[in-house]
């Protein structure tokens, strides 16, 4: 029977989404799986263990956690992150998930969640990523200047940011420039700020696509309400969509790349044909498709990445 380890947030109670999902549908398929919190994460005796528990029933949203236990992560044949947890102790689960077994697959790569969290993975391949004209440093200064040197707008946000949070727009001449790009800097100019060209075509909806082992699996569409953005968590509104000939062709493509990196479980943002971002930790969609069109993608992701 294969054994399967999620890592999951700390919690009281478990929350719909992926992981939950996820789960009861493994359970369907006579898997194992074991929940336990990435932020549980240590070294015991030279084995990387981390606490959680055996789930023998399905779950719901809701269900409070029950007590835990340690596990070895070299017991499992494959381990799932859907966390990354608290980001002051990242890098040491990073560097301890690296020490498990070779034997243990993980769903994305450890290589792959490295470079696809964040926001520079879109510029390294510009002859397949195609991505708006981006730049990124801590001076505030030195982004001002291209800001101020140029008739366009730009997008400035955090480089692994996420839901919206701090993603402002920015012409040139707005007496608010100078002040946004010193927060996002931060006090002591330590903190990396990206610097992006705005792209019109963001006005006619941002399209998330999911892909399982390179293929496309799913898709639905944002459009901004608010403001700018076109987060769902700021108030953009869903709706389902298909996408074009073209813009299969160019998925098909990304699918391709991201198979080679080991991303096997990816939330690509498109406003065709720019690629806006890369999502590799928990990836949201499935409940979205799910009130959208009723279907629900997780039996077909399952099997898709091969772990039925
Ligand atoms: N270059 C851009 N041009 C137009 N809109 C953008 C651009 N970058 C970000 N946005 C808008 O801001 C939102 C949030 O930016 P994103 O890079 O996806 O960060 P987050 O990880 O916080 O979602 C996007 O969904 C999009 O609506
Ligand atoms: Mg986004």
């Amino acid at each position: 029977m294969i054994r399967i380890l999620f890592l999951i947030p700390e919690s009281d109670r478990l929350v719909d989404g992926n992981y939950l999902r996820f789960t009861n549908e493994l359970l369907n398929n006579d898997c194992e799986v074991f929940l336990c919190l990435v932020d549980s994460l240590a070294l015991s005796r030279s084995q990387i263990t981390a606490s959680g528990w055996n789930v023998t029933a399905p779950i719901n949203d809701g269900d409070p956690v029950p007590s835990l236990t340690i596990f070895t992560l070299d017991e499992f044949d494959i381990v799932w992150l859907f966390s990354l947890g608290q980001r002051n102790s990242f890098l040491d689960k990073f560097q301890m998930l690296y020490t498990v077994g070779k034997n243990v697959r993980f769903i994305n790569s450890l290589d792959s969640i490295m470079h696809l969290k964040s926001k520079y993975f879109i510029a390294s391949m510009p002859e397949i990523i195609r991505h708006p004209e981006t730049h990124a440093g801590c001076d505030p200064e030195k982004l001002l200047t291209i800001i101020e040197e140029s008739p366009r707008t730009w997008v400035v946000k955090p480089p692994a940011g996420s839901l919206g949070r701090d993603v402002f727009l920015l012409k040139p001449g707005n007496p608010n420039n100078r002040s946004i790009l010193r927060y996002l800097c931060g006090q002591n100019q330590d903190q990396y700020t990206l610097l992006q060209e705005y792209i019109d075509e963001i006005e006619n909806g941002e399209t998330r696509v999911l892909f399982a082992n390179g293929r496309i699996v799913g898709q639905y569409k944002r459009h901004a309400v608010n403001d700018h953005r076109t987060n769902l968590l700021q108030g953009a509104k869903s709706q389902p969509c298909s996408l074009t000939t073209e813009e299969v062709d160019y998925c098909m493509e990304i699918g391709t790349l991201l198979q080679t990196k080991g991303a096997n479980f990816v939330g690509m943002d498109m406003a065709y044909p720019w690629v806006i971002e890369f999502n590799v930790i928990n990836p949201g969609g499935l409940l979205t498709i799910n009130q959208l069109t009723g279907v629900d993608l997780a039996p077909g992701i399952i099997k898709q990445l091969g772990m039925t």
